[in-house]
């Protein structure tokens, strides 16, 4: 990624708000709706920031929203942008460098999963350990800039332990059961075959998702603290006998959107 392109897109952010935000968050397929909770807030489309990409997905907003959030000053990405959506590995980083450069430092990452895992429940919260990526591509590939960080950024701790510890005693205090596993990243946009469901449980996969991996690789190669949470809205392919629907993962999310943001508010209180 070219930092010119970068400080092009915040340039148009700073024309229109000088707050700092430390917190960014990602909003998940139909996990949105915290965004509504943002006081002071400031909505900025995706569509009117030079470089980015536009996103397409139903149950995803498409804009920033900067304002507070549990009194600390948050960056929100309401709705993503995906690969399947065709957009490069390399551009799904430009929103995760345009948040460092605004001032984040810690980075909250969210996203609908199917269960791998035949302990979950749709409706669970999983808290991300580590991740796979299956994607075979890397936000990274190209010319690297030392000003964003380093050619080979260490992978050994890609999400906070901190924030996990965090996260764990957030969901105590709520008496909310929290999960915690592995996501591995498929492209999508189809659901998984069951044998594919089979290889990642063999893999070490808990969770399948198609999303988060390149954005917390871009976060790591720009020292950014993450916290990923995954909502687990459908067993994955023949886990159940059923098929998987976008309208099933929708009606999960929505339903566990009210602990899901109080979570998120204690969290953001904590960090
Ligand atoms: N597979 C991949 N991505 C998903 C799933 C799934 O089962 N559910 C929600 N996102």
């Amino acid at each position: 990624m070219d930092n010119n392109t970068i400080i092009k897109s915040v340039e148009y952010i700073r024309g229109i708000t000088d707050i700092v935000p430390k917190i960014g968050i990602i909003l998940g397929s139909g996990l949105g709706e915290i965004a509504e909770d943002i006081e002071n807030k400031i909505i900025i489309k995706y569509s009117d920031i030079p470089n980015m990409p536009i996103s397409t997905v139903k149950g995803h907003a498409g804009q920033f929203v900067i304002g507070e959030f549990s009194g600390k000053n948050v960056i929100i990405m309401q709705g993503r942008f995906h690969y399947y959506e065709g957009n490069s590995m390399e551009l799904l980083a430009l929103p995760i460098y345009i948040m460092k450069y605004l001032g984040v430092e810690n980075l909250i990452v969210t996203n609908a999963a199917g269960g791998v895992n035949t302990n979950f429940v749709p409706g669970d919260l999983m808290l991300i350990k580590d991740h796979i990526n299956f994607v075979f591509n890397n936000p990274l590939i190209g010319k690297n800039h030392e000003k964003i960080g380093s050619r080979f950024p260490d992978m050994s701790c890609a999400y906070s332990e901190k924030l996990i510890d965090i996260a764990k005693e957030v969901s105590n205090n709520l008496n909310i059961n929290i999960k915690e596993g592995v996501y591995l990243m498929m492209t999508g946009p189809c659901y998984e075959t069951p044998a594919e469901i089979r290889m990642i449980r063999i893999l070490g996969g808990d969770a399948v998702g198609m999303s988060t991996v390149p954005e917390v690789i871009a976060a790591n190669h720009c020292n950014l603290e993450v916290l990923g949470i995954s909502c687990i809205t459908n067993m994955a392919a023949g886990i159940l006998n059923k098929p998987l629907d976008h309208a099933e993962v929708m009606e999960i999310s929505y339903k566990v959107k009210d602990n899901f943001k109080k979570l998120i508010n204690d969290i953001v209180g904590e960090i």
